[in-house]
């Protein structure tokens, strides 16, 4: 297994468009998993802070499944969405319209160099993006340019060493390896627990962090993800990209697959993924 400095060295610069070393790619199984998001499972810890007739901007959007809910907290403020992906902003765009939010709006641009003017927006909101961007703290300064002053920043992401699936501590090495792809990809596999040094490094004031935990408990759930997981990370693409960058070989794959077979069938089967949350204010 490479050590932490040799799979960074799979990075690529922050200059590169950060699409395409994306993780987890625009596949229907992923697409499936964020359609299960929504603004209260996944931005409970800004909801309070919303209220009609803000500005609210949600960078790295996806389909827009958590920009509904905020949209409808701030009705008649507009919602602006934003992703670098056109699939992803055509699936918002769809979702804004069936759901009549009539304030909400989707445009295809880089988090990195956001298209919106300096002091526009009361809160800029980020939901498992950070985690992806190679750059952290170019997408914060751009978050900081367009807020208004006193407006708000949030963001939630994963940190993959407290994600799990019990019983399954042999799992743990699977963990490890999606965390080194995404490292490898240029992404921040413990930003969840680093967000409020990130905001304070950025300059945001009033920083503060918590912590969630997204489960899977009931038979739904596990079967839901068995098959999430199965699709994505024993697909193809994901074990061809992990051993070629030497993380993990075809033997554990398949170990790995006959432990989440048996965890799928066990009584006993729990699994969550840990988020951690940061609210931050402009000064
Ligand atoms: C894990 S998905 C999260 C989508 C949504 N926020 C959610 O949680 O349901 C990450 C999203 O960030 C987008 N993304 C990645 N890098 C980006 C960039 N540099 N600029 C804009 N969007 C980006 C991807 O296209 C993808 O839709």
């Amino acid at each position: 297994m490479p050590s932490q400095q040799e799979v960074k060295a799979l990075n690529t610069s922050p200059e590169e468009n950060s699409a395409s070393t994306y993780t987890m790619g625009y596949r229907e199984n992923f697409r499936i998993l964020l359609s299960r998001r929504n603004a209260e499972n996944c931005a409970a810890y800004l909801l309070p802070h919303l209220q009609p007739g803000l500005r609210v901007l949600d960078i790295g959007c996806g389909p827009g499944t958590i920009s509904m809910g905020l949209a409808r907290a701030v009705e008649p403020g507009e919602l602006h969405g934003i992703d670098i992906e056109a699939s992803q902003i055509d699936m918002a765009q769809d979702a804004a319209q069936s759901g009549g939010h009539a304030n909400a709006t989707f445009h295809i641009g880089d988090v990195t160099d956001l298209p919106f003017e300096d002091c526009s927006f009361d809160v800029v909101h980020c939901h498992a993006v950070l985690m992806h961007v190679p750059d952290t703290s170019a997408v914060l300064s751009e978050a900081m340019r367009v807020l208004k002053p006193g407006g708000l920043i949030a963001s939630r992401d994963m940190f993959t060493e407290s994600c799990f699936f019990e019983p399954g501590d042999d799992l743990a090495a699977a963990w490890t390896t999606f965390a080194n792809l995404l490292q490898g990809n240029g992404g921040h596999p413990r930003l969840g627990k680093q967000l409020k040094g990130s905001f304070l490094d950025a300059g945001f004031v009033d920083v503060v962090a918590t912590a969630s935990f997204e489960h899977f408990g009931t038979e739904e759930d596990i079967g839901f993800m068995h098959g999430f997981v199965i699709g994505w990370f024993f697909s193809p693409e994901t074990v061809g990209a992990a051993i070629g960058h030497g993380l993990a070989s075809q033997e554990q794959f398949d170990s790995w697959r006959g432990m989440l077979d048996a965890w799928r069938t066990n009584p006993d089967a729990f699994g969550a993924f840990s988020w951690g949350e940061a609210i931050g204010r402009k000064p």
